[in-house]
């Protein structure tokens, strides 16, 4: 159960207030008839999936396993971040699994490329390229030198075997390419946009072959939207409503807190959900996210004391997967006996209390705080589609459209202006 509280916030903010908004904005969701109406294909996502499809994701995620010793996942921006933050948040920073992934086609830094590559020389591996358009420059160009490894180690033919692409059902280059060569092919659904597509074979694919369960991981999803695909009693619209409100009252940053640093990458798959999704016609919270208590040593500073432009929304894991106890030490000589015995999420759960006192009370920032019980595969589920539903909220209530990018467009311009590409010539 996922539970948004507003104690902290510094501010009443009452939801039943503003329900004529919310509904108005909800039916624009349920409809599909508000801007970018055509790719809000996730909300009732858990209804309309292929069902075939999952199955197929499962099978082949089986045959990588027990095949190869590393996938490589070619894709950026909302074709990867989702499979990583859910790899990372369910499987920690350290995975002990028999299966390494690798992520690829993210950047165009020649010395990670390079890395990369030689690390895959005498390696065992499979490629799950993810792309949407297929055109996208770091995942392609990524994907060709990737395949021509393969391709140079195994054949061509046998290379082919070990490629799963994720694009489009009917159009784009990616599906051209795999039809050629016959890779085997997984849907990234014509109605749902890259950031909103954790659920679909972009995510699940990687998700299973790292082991981890994606029927349940679905079934968060489904558990969402019953609980947050109303307007009554929904804390996703409460925080978008939140969001919204913090943003309207002069704080145009948002700050992702959390306790975990196997979340830093949810932070970054939230980091896109959010700002690509509201950051145009010049307005929209900026997001940002941190990792407590690492970056108290870093970031506290100017959060306490500095320019007074963010609010925080923690999120909260009451139960972690596991503790670890401080133990006794006879000497004593660095003064922690006084926690022996005592568990680090007892530790860390102080410093969390300590830190809203001394962000709210003295340093007057605004807290959001977001709880939920586990983060197991259905409640990290649950989660992203919290996520999702709280977005489209604060966008309609913003009055922006939640599911378009045009700005992302204008650097890709210039870059191929630059690099000569055919068709982008320098005017
Ligand atoms: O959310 C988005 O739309 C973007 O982040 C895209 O997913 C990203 O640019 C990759 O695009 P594509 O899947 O076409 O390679």
């Amino acid at each position: 159960m996922i539970n948004v509280d507003t104690k902290h916030i510094l501010r009443e903010v009452d939801y039943d207030a503003h329900l004529e908004e919310i509904q108005k904005a909800h039916e624009l969701i349920e409809k599909r008839n508000g801007p970018g109406g055509d790719y809000l294909g996730w909300a009732h996502y858990p209804e309309t999936y292929d069902k075939e499809e999952l199955e197929r994701i499962i099978k082949a995620a089986k045959h990588i396993r027990d095949n190869y010793e590393v996938l490589l996942v070619c894709g950026i921006g909302g074709s990867y971040l989702g499979a990583r933050a859910a790899i990372e948040a369910l499987n920690g920073l350290l995975g002990k699994d028999k299966i390494e992934i690798i992520y690829f086609g993210q950047t165009l830094s020649p010395t990670y490329v390079k890395q990369v590559l030689d690390y895959l020389e005498n390696k065992k591996f499979a490629i799950n390229v993810i792309s949407k358009s297929g055109t996208t420059t770091e995942t392609a160009v990524a994907f060709r030198l990737a395949r021509d490894l393969l391709v140079r180690k195994l054949g061509k033919e046998e290379a082919a075997k070990a490629i799963y692409a994720t694009t489009d059902k009917e159009k784009g280059a990616l599906l051209q390419l795999s039809k050629k060569y016959g890779y085997e092919r997984f849907v990234l659904p014509s109605d749902i946009g890259g950031r909103y597509s954790v659920f679909t074979a972009v995510g699940l694919l990687p998700m299973a072959v790292a082991g981890i369960d994606v029927r349940a991981f679905l079934n968060g999803m489904k558990i969402g939207l019953e609980k947050y695909g109303k307007v009554e009693n929904n804390p996703a619209y409460l925080y978008g409503l939140l969001r919204h409100e913090l943003y309207k009252a002069g704080y145009p940053v948002e700050m992702l807190v959390s306790y975990e640093p196997s979340l830093v990458q949810l932070g970054e798959w939230w980091k896109q959900l959010f700002g690509e999704s509201e950051g145009k016609e010049h307005t929209g919270l900026l997001p940002d996210a941190a990792t407590f208590t690492t970056d108290l040593h870093s970031l506290g500073q100017f959060i306490q004391e500095g320019s007074p432009v963010l609010f925080e929304t923690v999120l909260d894991i009451i139960h972690p997967a596991v503790d670890v106890i401080v133990p006794h030490d006879e000497d004593d000589l660095d003064g922690l006996n006084y926690l022996e015995g005592k568990g680090l999420d007892y530790v860390n759960k102080k410093a969390h209390d300590g830190t809203l006192a001394a962000h709210e009370e003295v340093g007057k920032v605004p807290n959001i705080l977001i709880s939920l019980d586990k983060l197991d595969a259905e409640g990290l589920g649950e989660l992203l589609y919290f996520f999702m539903r709280a977005c489209a909220m604060s966008c309609y209530l913003n009055n922006v459209n939640p599911f378009n990018q045009p700005g992302v467009e204008v650097y890709k311009k210039n870059m191929f202006a630059l690099l000569g590409k055919p068709g982008y010539e320098k005017k």
